[in-house]
């Protein structure tokens, strides 16, 4: 018999540290981000003298390296803390997974008085123990909350954090830095939660083909053995993600995954393997996008990848120069209602459907316009992003 493992060492690879390509790698250096990070340093620099900095909120779409400059100050802030012990901290929270003010409120506790568990407390036990704690340490204290749009009750959570200030001695503060991709989100925001986050605001811009070709260079050098990879399988990843979306993190997939298909082949990281991992690349980001979202939101994808792909509306569709399909959201909602009942289960009305194609916008999984006067009005067109046989069939799979 095979000794699988002995084969697995054996087996030549043009990897030589695959940790260094993953996404959750935070790189010593950010090309293009200098300006950014510098700014944000800058921002927060005064709770070092005990002024009180403004909140700041970051934005910016996917991949345009907000979560790896703000980890990167916050480094730079540990740093100093631990060489000139300043009274300032912070607590980094991924609202993706803490998506409630009482989630929040636990991991600073958590944060504050380390080694205890606060599950099961009542939020105004949490609220006092932060108020006390900032309060004893005379602290200036950052609460980072990454992915913010998440939150679901987040007027009440800036509510509370600002109310602290108010309750702290001067010589304390709580500050917020939010940051997301949602570029609207904001606007549902209660108007003084709004004034509060974004004291000051700063956008990340998606990355052109230039910058993401040295932020993919140092990667590779590091990531793959020497002559490994063809500079012009560099210059093409980077050319296909600036096209896309400007993000570096899907310029990364598909490095990782040309370097596998290049394994498979025995050779060089080519333009070919890119150019091929392209397509398997956009299966696995629908394929993930598809597994987290609920079913409604999953039926009206569905809806919209069929009648991409078969037509045979009832009003016909706004067909592109291009050849991309834009619908009409009326047939969109109708082939929806249909879809979810096909799957056994109620539509929402049209006023939920509305929020479902926003987020799938936010999503990346659609766009949305508005057309110009003249066809029957003023009317929401929609677009797929992805190829619709790839959306159709990973739901197939999901409900297989
Ligand atoms: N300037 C850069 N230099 C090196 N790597 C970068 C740079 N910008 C982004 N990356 C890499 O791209 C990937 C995505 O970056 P990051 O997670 O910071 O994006 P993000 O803006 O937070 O995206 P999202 O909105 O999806 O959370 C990470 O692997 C990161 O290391
Ligand atoms: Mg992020």
């Amino acid at each position: 018999m095979q000794n699988v493992f002995e084969e697995e060492l054996q087996r030549s690879t043009i990897f030589q540290d695959r940790n260094v390509l993953s996404p959750h790698y935070v790189p010593d250096h950010l090309p293009h981000r200098e300006q950014e990070i510098t700014r944000i340093m800058k921002t927060l620099a005064p709770a070092l003298s005990q002024k009180r900095p403004n909140n700041l909120f970051v934005y910016g779409k996917t991949g345009t390296g907000k979560t790896s400059s703000l980890k990167h100050v916050l480094e730079k802030l540990e740093e100093v803390k631990a060489k000139y012990s300043t009274p300032v901290d912070y607590v980094y929270v991924n609202c993706h997974t803490h998506n409630t003010k009482y989630q929040v409120l636990i991991k600073i506790a958590e944060k504050l008085k380390p080694g205890e568990d606060f599950r099961g407390y009542q939020p105004t036990h949490l609220h006092d123990l932060l108020l006390k704690e900032i309060s004893r340490k005379k602290m200036f204290f950052f609460v980072v909350l990454d992915e913010v749009d998440k939150v679901k009750d987040l007027n009440e959570l800036m509510y509370l954090l600002t109310r602290a200030n108010d309750e702290l001695p001067s010589s304390c503060h709580v500050g917020v830095i939010g940051i997301s991709n949602n570029l609207t989100f904001k606007e549902k925001l209660d108007a003084r939660a709004k004034s509060t986050l974004c004291q000051e605001e700063m956008v990340f811009d998606p990355y052109d083909a230039k910058q993401l070709v040295a932020i993919l260079g140092e990667r590779v050098e590091k990531g793959f053995r020497k002559g490994a990879v063809d500079d012009k399988a560099v210059a093409i990843a980077a050319a296909f993600s600036a096209q896309d979306q400007g993000d570096a993190r899907y310029a990364l997939r598909l490095l990782i995954k040309a370097g596998e298909l290049a394994d498979a082949n025995g050779g060089k990281l080519r333009e070919e393997e890119v150019r091929a991992a392209r397509s398997a690349v956009e299966e696995d980001i629908v394929l993930d996008a598809i597994q987290g979202l609920n079913d409604q939101l999953t039926f009206v994808l569905y809806a919209i990848a069929e009648l991409t792909q078969n037509g045979g509306s009832r009003y016909g569709r706004l067909q592109e120069p291009t050849g991309e399909v834009n619908l009409y959201s009326g047939e969109v909602y109708e082939k929806y209602e249909s879809v979810t009942k096909k799957f056994g289960k109620q539509p929402k009305s049209a006023r939920w459907y509305r929020e479902y194609l926003n987020d799938l916008e936010t999503m990346g999984l659609i766009t949305t316009t508005m057309s110009g006067p003249g066809t029957r009005g003023q009317t929401l067109c929609i677009k797929l992003q992805f190829p619709a046989d790839k959306v159709t069939g990973a739901v197939k799979k999901r409900f297989e």
